[in-house]
Parts: structure tokens; sequence; C-alpha cells
């Protein structure tokens, strides 16, 4: 049997995202184990879940830091846990080009919006303001651009003119849950392919 792809995961929240994916990995949706979670902040609450579900949990506080030498940390750290990929989970930071080089098509990033519209932060807010009728989410490869990488998945949802940005973002991440767990696994089982910006699925048995 193939050994099982490694996933680093990192966070800086409440952590949902990844217990999306660990729920997935521990129901055998995802073929992969967790091989670490890293968070930049110490209150993070997914970095308590972590430790609770008995995962190699680690802390490498961010704040007060230069950049490149907490990227670099966070680095090594991947390497030496022996990742196959990196899933930023609701991780608040801009990764340095280096950490980016250091893990070339092997990082994904997941973003509260359809890309390319309403990259960076408070996306939910900004697809609101816009008066745009369907937002939803983005699984995407990450490159050293802002939320600019190759798209893996995308879903759906309606705006509704009684929301508000909590109703909105509550409604957006339930998609998120569903699109990033689905996303990791179509890359794990090595059932996709990047061609120039796009990402086909290559041809594999069940369906679309
Ligand atoms: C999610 O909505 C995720 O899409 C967003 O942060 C939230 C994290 O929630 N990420 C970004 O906005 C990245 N640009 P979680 O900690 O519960 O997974």
């Amino acid at each position: 049997m193939a050994t099982l792809k490694k996933l680093g995961i990192l966070l800086s929240g409440r952590g949902s995202n990844f217990e999306a994916i660990a729920d997935s990995v521990k129901a055998g949706r995802i073929p992969a184990e967790i091989a670490i979670v890293i968070s930049n902040r110490a209150d993070a609450l997914g970095l308590e879940s972590a430790r609770k579900r008995g995962l190699n949990a680690k802390l490498i506080i961010s704040k007060g830091r230069v950049r490149e030498e907490h990227d670099a940390e966070v680095v090594s750290a991947l390497k030496d846990a022996k990742v196959d990929l990196i899933c930023l989970a609701g991780y608040m930071r801009l990764l340095s080009p280096e950490f980016v080089r250091a893990f070339p098509n092997k990082i994904l990033n997941i973003h509260p919006s359809l890309l390319p519209a309403f990259p960076g932060l408070d996306a939910q807010k900004q697809a609101l303001d816009y008066g745009v009728k369907v937002s939803g989410c983005t699984v995407h490869f990450v490159d050293e651009h802002l939320d600019h990488g190759c798209i893996i998945l995308q879903k759906t949802v309606p705006v509704l003119d009684s929301d508000d940005e909590h109703a909105l973002s509550a409604r957006i991440l339930e998609q998120e849950h569903i699109a990033y767990s689905e996303a990791v696994r179509m890359v794990v089982s090595g059932e996709i392919e990047i061609r120039d910006r796009r990402v086909v699925r290559l041809n594999v048995k069940g369906p679309a």
C-alpha cells in the first residue's frame, strides 16, 4: 500500500477549516495524515483543537518578528515534519517569496470569495459592499502574489437581501468546509494537473 501523504496545516484563529480537514482525514475521505499543525498566534483556537486531537501542534509566534525569519522557522518545521502538502487554513499572514519557493505548487489556500473578486481582507464585507448577488469560496494554489494562484475549485452561495456580514460569512463557511476537503483530496490523490493557469481533472473514475 502506498504511504499516506503528509499534510501541514497553518492557521491563525478559529480553525474551523482545519477541523473540517481533520475530520475528513479521520473519516478516510482524504487519503493523508496530518503531520503538523502550526499557528503563528498563541490564542488561536485551532491550535488548542489540534492539541486536543492529539496532533503535532506547534506555536511559532510571528508578532514582532521579521517576516523572513519567522517564515524560515516555519519552513524548517514543515520540512522536519516531511510534509507533502501545506494547507493555509485561516493563516492570516502573507508568505514570503522564499517560503512559496520552498514548496512549489505544494501550498493551498482557501479564500472566502469567488477569486479574482475581492482578494485580501474582509472578502465577505467587500462582496456585500459591492452588491454582488452571488459569492462563495475559492481553493487555490499559493503563488507569490496575494490570493492569485491557480484555482482548484470554487463553490457559490447566493447573497440575500437580508444578509449582513455575519450571515453571508456563515453561508460561505459552510461551503468552505466542503470545498477544502474536496480540494485536498483531489490534490493528494493526484487527480489534477496544472496546465498554464488552469487546474484540470485527469481521467479518474467516479463522479466529476
Ligand atoms: C475563513 O473564512 C477563510 O476563508 C478565511 O479566514 C477564515 C478562517 O476561518 N481566510 C482568509 O480570508 C484568507 N485570505 P477558520 O479559522 O474557522 O478556518
